[in-house]
């Protein structure tokens, strides 16, 4: 299928308001599709192109409301409790959250005949064949049974399911500012020093436009239903390099606090098998890192300047 096929149809997007969901309505709306957005709140920007429906994933009675009045050809399931914090409170919202709103999106499209279903997968999850595999939070844990229960659907119910296994992204927009980029970006843009830990886990880095050019394909392609496929640069690179480079780009005189931070217990390296990805859905990474940091850098010194005002 070409870019042109989501072109008139009609999608649904959960999780709109967030990072990746926003920057993806915007994307689909430029296709031409019709897009249906989902979140507890609408995105502050509001884009007048976009249907929004307020509801939450957890509840299976609202997913099933809104997929029957939006009547998606196309599900992309975004919403999620994106916290990878390994405390026993996150048990319970990562479940509802990523598990429970994953099966409630696959039940409420495969009654309502969706054509396909695009769920986000992450890093974080175990290796596929990995005997007695320990997910390493309650969020992998949640995303892990996830793609189980995808290839359940598919296998019981015909529903295209395709996952996407989205690595570490970065770009402009980032709500959350504890994560590591916006929060050493904008620390370094105020004149502050970031604490962090050493820095030395390697990290699979992937810009949010390739994100989105992933759930494109992945709505569109004629393969990998019922599989994961990786969505990620396909290189390693130690958080402590690309902290380094934001120092570079933003002010390099002011001290980088390495070491201040414990490190977290399990983290996974792991990198995307983008060979894979771009045989299965012809999609493959074209944004080089010193680029997309670049323009995330510029994105947050203007949102800034805007919110200083
Ligand atoms: N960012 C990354 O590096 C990364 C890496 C791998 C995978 N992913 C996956 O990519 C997806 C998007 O991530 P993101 O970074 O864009 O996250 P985000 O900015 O935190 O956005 C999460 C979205 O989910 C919505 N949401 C959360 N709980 C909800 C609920 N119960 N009902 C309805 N909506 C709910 C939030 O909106 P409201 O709060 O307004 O409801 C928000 O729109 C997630 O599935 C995440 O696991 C992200």
């Amino acid at each position: 299928m070409s870019s042109e096929s989501l072109h008139g149809k009609r999608v649904l997007v959960t999780g709109a308001s967030g990072f990746i969901g926003s920057h993806l309505c915007r994307r689909l709306c430029q296709i031409g599709a019709q897009v249906h957005a989902l979140s507890r709140t609408e995105h502050a920007d509001g884009d007048a192109r976009l249907h929004w429906w307020r509801g939450d994933v957890a509840e299976l009675d609202a997913v099933r409301g809104i997929v029957i009045a939006a009547r998606p050809d196309v599900v992309f399931h975004l919403a999620s409790h994106v916290v990878g914090a390994r405390e026993r409170e996150q048990v319970m919202p990562t479940f509802r959250a990523n598990l429970m709103s994953s099966v409630n999106v696959m039940l409420a499209a495969s009654e309502a005949g969706c054509r396909r279903v695009v769920l986000t997968g992450s890093l974080e999850e175990p290796e596929d064949g990995e005997a007695e595999a320990v997910p390493c939070s309650p969020y992998a844990a949640a995303k892990w049974a996830s793609s189980g229960y995808a290839r359940m659907f598919r296998a019981l119910y015909q529903l295209d399911v395709v996952t996407l296994r989205v690595f570490m992204v970065y770009g402009p927009g980032q709500g959350d500012l504890k994560k590591l980029i916006p929060y050493v970006t904008l620390a370094l843009l105020r004149g502050e020093s970031p604490k962090l830990s050493s820095g030395q886990r390697q990290v699979d880095w992937i810009y949010v436009d390739d994100v989105v050019e992933g759930f494109v394909a992945a709505a569109e392609a004629n393969d990998g239903i019922g599989q994961t496929v990786d969505i990620g640069s396909g290189a390693l690179v130690p958080i402590r390099a690309v902290v380094e480079r934001l120092g570079r780009l933003i002010t390099p005189d002011i001290k980088l606090q390495f070491g201040a931070l414990p490190e977290r217990p399990l983290e996974r390296v792991r990198v995307a098998d983008t060979v894979r990805t771009q045989k299965v859905l012809g999609w493959q990474p074209s944004v080089p890192l010193e680029k997309g940091l670049k323009q995330t850098v510029d994105w947050y010194g203007r949102w800034l300047k805007e919110h200083a005002q």
